[in-house]
Formats: structure tokens, C-alpha cells, sequence
């Protein structure tokens, strides 16, 4: 395991939080983990008390955007072990982030032992409410100070948490989006790249000042084809189908998406991955044969859509009878927090840990 230098907070914030009443993503644990990179290795791998970094104003990935993140769930099992769910999965897809934004790869093992060292330490943390985890986020930036466009020769990876509920606390109501673009074939849809979601924020301002969450982005080129949300992935049930958009590089390889296929096959469901029409979801909210709709990430988990706008009309769908996402959103959570079997092997159990401050 690599080796990590330790400086613990003289005194946890913990007391001062009321768990039963947590904003999401406001409310920080008391450390965080961090390694940089220079001279071709990372190094300097160490826990430190959450707190600000010193950057300087050229830090390159403030101009030039070598900013990527993950985001992940930790959970407290019914005999108080720590499970993470599928984080070796979102090792790969950082590093296929990196890989796209010409950043270093992070080697498994500083992932893992960084984040399991973060979690001994942090783990009255983990929320014990039902609805509650622990959201992890881990990140990486270009950290060079040089005003030139290029790759950035230093990097830091970070990780730190935030006990959270849940991300979205109603029903969605979403609009199809014809005007704008996430992203085109051959760019950087499939990267959890920072500037993907800055690029979000001005379309979603736009349907969000129409009583709309969130838009439901379509391709690039055509604007025929559904490709996912803007901080999620998207599943329509159409007749007894569960259908959702294939990757086909503009759409985030979603780790929750990617279970909901699992799970809802392994149940017997038919699932079908597709290029799949605006125009066969519009039919379908017509003819009444769309019967469920709902978004799937780690922060927004599985929400039901109870609306969808298109050109100036609102398809509404009864979410009272959404059992199939009702469902598969109790077994995925039954799964990840140790309540249920895991037949996928997808629960981590970290191993306890003493630490020592050095
Ligand atoms: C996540 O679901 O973890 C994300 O990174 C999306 C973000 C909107 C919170």
C-alpha cells in the first residue's frame, strides 16, 4: 500500500452538523485527501484538514479547463462496515477523463488506499439515515502556472466528502432541448470533464426559469436522438421496454446507469440500449404507452420524471405508478448499503484501518 503522511484536525467539526437536516454538497467532512504530480509520478500523498487550497491566479486549469471529476456513494452496512459501490469502476472512467483531457492516469492503488485512508478516518461521517450517504469526490487539476495553452506538466488529485440526502427532493420535470449542445461525436461528452456541466448551466437556466430541473439533451447534429440529462442519465419505459440512450462517446458511461441495465435484466426485464428517437419517446407519451421515465446518477440516484416538455407541450406521467424505478431504486439501494445480497459483486468492504497522526 503506498505510504501517506497523516495531520489530523485537533478537533472534528462533526458536532456541528445536523444530520437529519443535510443541504447537499454543503457540508464538508473534516479532512481530505491529496497527491500531486510532477516531474513525470505522483508524490507527496497526504490526509490534511479540509480546508482551502493557495492557487495562483495562472493556475492552468482555472484558463484551460484540465479539470476532471468522479463522483461516488460510501455506505454504512447493518454491522457497521464501510461498502463503497463499484469504485474500481470509477478509477477506469477518471482515468479514461484523463486520458481525454491529456492528463495523467492515477494508478489503482493510490485511488483505493487514498480513499480508504480518507474513509478510516472520516467514517462518523457516513450518514446512518435512510435516503443519507456519504458522497465522495474525487478530482483532478492542472495545477502548472503558466499563462501558454498546453498540457500542464503538475497535477493534484484530490478527494473529499460531503454527507448528503438526496439531490433532488421532488419529482422532475424536464424540457427536450432542440437549440443548444452538450456535445458532438469525436469531443468530450464521455470525459466527467468540468466544462461539460459549465457548458449545461446556461441552457438549464433557460427551462429552469419555465419551472423545469433539468434538460434532456439530444444530438448535436440532428436534434432527433435523446442523449441524457444534465446531471444524469435518462430511462423510458415504453410498454413493458426499459430504453435508454447507447454510449456512443457524447454521453457519460454512467456507473448507476450501468447497474440499472444489470439489475433490470438480471430481474427479467427487457432492456434495450439504442439509439433512441425524441420522436418515439413523443409517441409514446401520446399514445400512452410511455409508462415510466426517470434519471439515474450517483447524486440523483434513481428520480421518477413526472414531466416532459417539448415545442411548448407537457407530457406528464403518473409517477404513483412508476413501480419498475421504484422498485430497482430500493434494490440498488438495498444493494449498496449491505441491507441485500449483491449478486454482482459490486459492494467494496474497506478494510478497518488504526491510523496514526505523522
Ligand atoms: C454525480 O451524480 O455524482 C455527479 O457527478 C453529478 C453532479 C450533478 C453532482
Amino acid at each position: 500500500m503506498a505510504n501517506f503522511s497523516i495531520n489530523l484536525r485537533k478537533e472534528s467539526k462533526i458536532s456541528e452538523v445536523d444530520f437529519d437536516n443535510i443541504p447537499f454538497g454543503r457540508v464538508f467532512a473534516d479532512h481530505m485527501f491529496i497527491i500531486d504530480y510532477e516531474d513525470g509520478e505522483w508524490k507527496n500523498g497526504r490526509i490534511q484538514p479540509y480546508g482551502d487550497l493557495s492557487l495562483s491566479p495562472a493556475l492552468s486549469c482555472m484558463h484551460y479547463g484540465q479539470a476532471i471529476f468522479e463522483g461516488m456513494k460510501a455506505y454504512k452496512s447493518p454491522s457497521n462496515e464501510i461498502l463503497l459501490f463499484r469504485p474500481l469502476d470509477n478509477h477506469k472512467r477518471l482515468n479514461r477523463s484523463a486520458d481525454r483531457m491529456c492528463m495523467p492516469s492515477l494508478p489503482e492503488d493510490v485511488f483505493m488506499s487514498g480513499l480508504e485512508l480518507l474513509l478510516n478516518i472520516d467514517s462518523d461521517w457516513i450518514p446512518q439515515k435512510e435516503g443519507s450517504s456519504l458522497y465522495i469526490r474525487p478530482f483532478m487539476i492542472g495545477t502548472d502556472d503558466y499563462l501558454g495553452v498546453k498540457p500542464s506538466s503538475k497535477y493534484s488529485f484530490i478527494i473529499y466528502f460531503c454527507p448528503v440526502g438526496s439531490y433532488y427532493n421532488q419529482h422532475l420535470r424536464i424540457q427536450i432541448e432542440e437549440k443548444y449542445v452538450r456535445a458532438a461525436a469525436g469531443g468530450v461528452g464521455y470525459a466527467k470533464a468540468a466544462g461539460n456541466y459549465a457548458a449545461s448551466m446556461y441552457p438549464a437556466s433557460l427551462v429552469q426559469k419555465h419551472g423545469y430541473q433539468q434538460l434532456l439533451w439530444t444530438d448535436a447534429i440532428e436534434h432527433k436522438y435523446i442523449e441524457e440529462l444534465g446531471t444524469s442519465n435518462f430511462f423510458a419505459l415504453i410498454g413493458d421496454t426499459l430504453i435508454t440512450p447507447q454510449l456512443e462517446g457524447t454521453i457519460l458511461d454512467g456507473i448507476t446507469r450501468d447497474s440499472v441495465i444489470k439489475l433490470a435484466k438480471h430481474l427479467g426485464h427487457r432492456v434495450e440500449e439504442k439509439r433512441f428517437e425524441v420522436a418515439e419517446l413523443i409517441e409514446a407519451a401520446k399514445n400512452g404507452s410511455l409508462k415510466e421515465a426517470f434519471a439515474t446518477g450517483t447524486a440523483a440516484t434513481l428520480a421518477k420524471i413526472e414531466t416532459i416538455a417539448f415545442r411548448g407541450t407537457d407530457y406528464n406521467i403518473d409517477v404513483e405508478s412508476s413501480v419498475l424505478a421504484e422498485d430497482l431504486a430500493n434494490r440498488l439501494d438495498a444493494i449498496k448499503n449491505g441491507h441485500s445480497e449483491d449478486p454482482f459483486g459490486w459492494v467494496h468492504k474497506v478494510e478497518p484501518q488504526a491510523v496514526h497522526s505523522y
